[in-house]
């Protein structure tokens, strides 16, 4: 199933694509009022699974939160909703987006009285940022555009405002042929991508800005962290000039669409070796073998779909 076909998730009911419309005068589409979640589902021996669902379900309430946005489901029942929406549409692996956006009701910058709408698409997404990237690596530009200050636009929310940062972010590296950007925050530290975290290596250990460098606390990113104390590798948090991008052995970035991907130039500055770099590459395979259901999984991030689809309100 391709974007654009199959079923989709609307607050309980599960709705043809095309039928999964909202109103022009829906809150979200002028104010930028949404929170959204990205996941995987892999294919593990030959069966489909979620990747770290109860992390992400956490982190779609987590931006909620934020917002005062009540979600009109349990945790529990958005689950299940994502479970089945990977079920009903016959997907083995697949990207799946959970949204919550305040409705249509009034208009003005209260968004309280505006219904909280709720959906879940899923579709077939090859690797984000290109099918050779995984082992070519990309190029990357410091962006001219920095990630918001810590008092205005909460950046531990995934709120569907933040893209818009991320979007000048992409098209300007776009334009100027370069693959991906890395943005600084409101300090000049070392912030993220556009969809993306970012990890320097040097020495042979990993380095990656806190929660504090305005970055989306990513749940990639996490796992690299883990998977980095599993073979060895030390791996911290700390405050990284842009400097620190120039000088590294490796840089990699981590999201659920990229999945673990190198960089090999940085402003057009070679990284290294110009090639995907060793401890990249230790990181990339333990986290694939996982996934991908060829190495244990120890601390149960798969969530199996299993059985036949069910209704799920
Ligand atoms: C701005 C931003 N930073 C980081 C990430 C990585 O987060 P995760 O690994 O949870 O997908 C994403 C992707 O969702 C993102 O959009």
């Amino acid at each position: 199933m391709s974007f654009g076909q199959g079923k989709i998730w609307h607050d309980g009911k599960f709705v043809d694509w095309k039928n999964a419309t909202c109103h022009v005068m829906t809150h979200a589409i002028h104010y930028g009022s949404s929170v959204f979640e990205g996941l995987r589902c892999y294919e593990a021996k030959g069966k489909p699974a979620i990747l770290r669902l109860r992390d992400h379900v956490r982190r779609f309430y987590d931006s909620a939160k934020i917002y005062r946005m009540e979600i009109p489901h349990a945790p529990e029942a958005l689950e299940a909703a994502i479970i089945e929406t990977v079920k009903v549409n016959g997907l083995k692996s697949c990207y799946i987006r959970p949204v919550a956006f305040r409705g249509m009701k009034v208009m003005g910058l209260n968004p309280r009285p505006c219904p909280v709408v709720c959906a879940v698409a899923a579709w077939s997404w090859g690797r984000y940022l290109g099918e050779e990237s995984m082992v070519n690596g990309v190029s990357v530009r410091v962006s001219s555009w920095r990630r918001p200050a810590p008092d205005t636009f909460p950046a531990l929310s995934k709120a569907g405002g933040n893209y818009l940062n991320s979007q000048l972010m992409k098209m300007e590296a776009l334009d100027g042929g370069f693959d991906e950007a890395v943005a600084l925050d409101h300090y000049g530290y070392v912030s993220e991508g556009s969809g993306e975290n970012v990890f320097v290596v040097r020495g042979g250990e990993i380095h990656t800005p806190p929660w504090s460098s305005a970055i989306l606390p990513g749940i990639t990113r996490d796992c690299v962290m883990i998977l980095a104390k599993d073979l060895g590798i030390p791996a911290r948090e700390t405050t990284l000039p842009r400097e620190a991008l120039y000088l590294a052995d490796e840089v990699f970035l981590s999201g659920t669409a990229a999945e673990i991907v190198p960089v090999t130039r940085v402003d057009n500055i070679v990284i290294g070796s110009g090639r995907r770099g060793p401890v990249t590459e230790r990181i990339q395979s333990a986290f694939l073998r996982i996934v991908e259901g060829r190495a244990p999984d120890k601390r149960r991030w798969l969530r199996a779909v299993v059985g036949p689809a069910q209704a799920v309100a």
